[in-house]
């Protein structure tokens, strides 16, 4: 049996993932950012500490919650499945995590403009890929996968200069020439950008 810590700081992936219903907990390898990547990001995107972090899709909480609990950084995580906001904002209130929020919604209505740094693991991937089906209700669609690409390209090269964000996994199509890659590792799946 998998004793479950009181504080996210030393969790590992296994541990963690077992806070989550069976089903959620399936599709972790998958889709949940590993523990290790998530602190990777975090210290990169928060390195002043008390930044503005935006998480594009935030599934189940996992990135948010790893990142706030090992940072200064105020998280917020947009996500278009209620049910994973739900469980996001249950894990937040059990592990008194008060510097990471949670919305339901679709991340193509907020402003960009209201954050100094974002995370993002190919939430779009969805769209042309059905490994690993988050619901029943996921359909193969290139067209709207190519539309959310442009959309937050088009967002990421209007925001300031020094802007960072973190790209996990997928091929980086939505970051626009105005950033510059400082750094990667995990043999290139996770990437690390700053606007010029
Ligand atoms: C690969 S998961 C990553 C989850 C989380 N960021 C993490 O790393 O643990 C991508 C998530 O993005 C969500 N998503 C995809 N398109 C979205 C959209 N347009 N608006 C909000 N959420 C979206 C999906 O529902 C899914 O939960």
């Amino acid at each position: 049996m998998i004793r479950i810590s009181t504080s996210l700081k030393a969790i590992g992936d296994e541990e963690f993932d077992s806070l989550y219903p069976m089903k959620i907990k399936m599709l972790s390898s998958t889709h949940w950012t590993p523990v290790e990547v998530a602190k990777k990001a975090i210290a990169f995107l928060d390195q002043k500490g008390g930044n503005s972090v935006l998480d594009l899709g935030s599934g189940a909480g996992k990135f948010c919650l790893i990142a706030a609990a090992n940072s200064d950084a105020k998280i917020l995580g947009v996500e278009q499945r209620e049910n994973l906001v739900q469980i996001s904002r249950k894990l937040a209130e059990k592990f008194k995590l008060d510097r990471v929020n949670f919305i339901h919604g679709d991340l193509k209505d907020l402003d960009f403009k209201n954050y100094d740094a974002f995370y993002f693991f190919n939430s779009f991937e969805e769209n042309i890929n059905l490994k690993d089906r988050l619901d029943k209700d996921n359909r193969i669609d290139f067209v709207q996968y190519r539309s959310y690409i442009d959309l937050i390209r088009r967002k990421f090269d209007e925001v300031a200069v020094g802007t960072r964000i973190v790209t996990y996994c997928g091929e980086a199509a939505e970051i626009p020439e105005s950033f510059r890659l400082v750094n990667s590792s995990n043999k290139g799946k996770l990437k690390f950008w700053e606007k010029k």
